[in-house]
């Protein structure tokens, strides 16, 4: 079987749950959790300390794609993807990380908050946009308005996405998936509160399958 790609992942998911990994890492217990709840992708944010000893665990875990969050550096995305990342996102558009993941063939997802820096971002032979922070920047309206210009785009908004909003963002056609903490918030993760991780990408998965 080939073994799918980390877009192809997103796509099918169309839900990333967004993780700030603590101490205990609790990686294997959190990722049978998101597996139990239907989830398969994952992105550790690279804002603790434990994020690539995080990255380095997830990435052994049999049918994930483990991406790295928060990258900001081209130093950190050789880290990144040295310990497993298969795919990296960042908050803001960086040309030096977004030129060195596309240098090495690493799927980038970069932050855009205008239509002007997702020009940009196509300018550079990417397809794929983090909107962030989504909410505050005007929530499912503003995807919709900017997918309406940009037909090629595929945007995934990220910041304040909640079950609440899910349905409103994973209606518009621009819409590749939507991040967020919600499903795995890091006191859970660190708790050992697995459960209610499950409950919560089992519920997201309904809406998004209901659609
Ligand atoms: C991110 O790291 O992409 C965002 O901080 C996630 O935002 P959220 O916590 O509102 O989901």
């Amino acid at each position: 079987m080939v073994e799918p790609g980390a877009f192809d992942r997103i796509a099918q998911d169309r839900i990333v749950p967004v993780v700030i990994p603590g101490e205990p890492i609790q990686m294997e217990g959190l990722v049978e959790a998101l597996f139990l709840g239907g989830l398969g992708t994952i992105e550790i944010t690279l804002r603790s300390e434990t994020a690539i000893d995080a990255i380095s665990i997830a990435a052994k875990q049999n049918n994930l794609i483990v991406g790295a969050g928060t990258v900001l550096s081209v130093e950190q995305a050789e880290n990144a993807v040295g310990a497993g990342a298969r795919f990296l996102v960042s908050p803001g558009f960086d040309p030096a990380v977004v030129g060195w993941a596309k240098r090495n063939d690493v799927p980038i997802i970069p932050g855009i908050a205008t239509v002007s820096e997702a020009m940009r971002a196509i300018g550079s032979g990417l397809h794929f946009v983090k909107l962030f922070p989504a909410e505050q920047l005007g929530g499912a309206k503003t995807v919709q308005a900017m997918g309406a210009v940009l037909p090629d785009l595929k945007i995934m908004p990220t910041g304040g996405v909640t079950l609440k909003n899910l349905t409103d963002y994973l209606s518009v056609p621009a819409v590749g998936a939507v991040g967020g903490t919600w499903i795995a918030p890091a006191d859970d993760i660190v708790n050992g509160h697995f459960a209610k991780i499950t409950e919560r990408a089992k519920a997201a998965v309904a809406l998004s399958l209901s659609l």
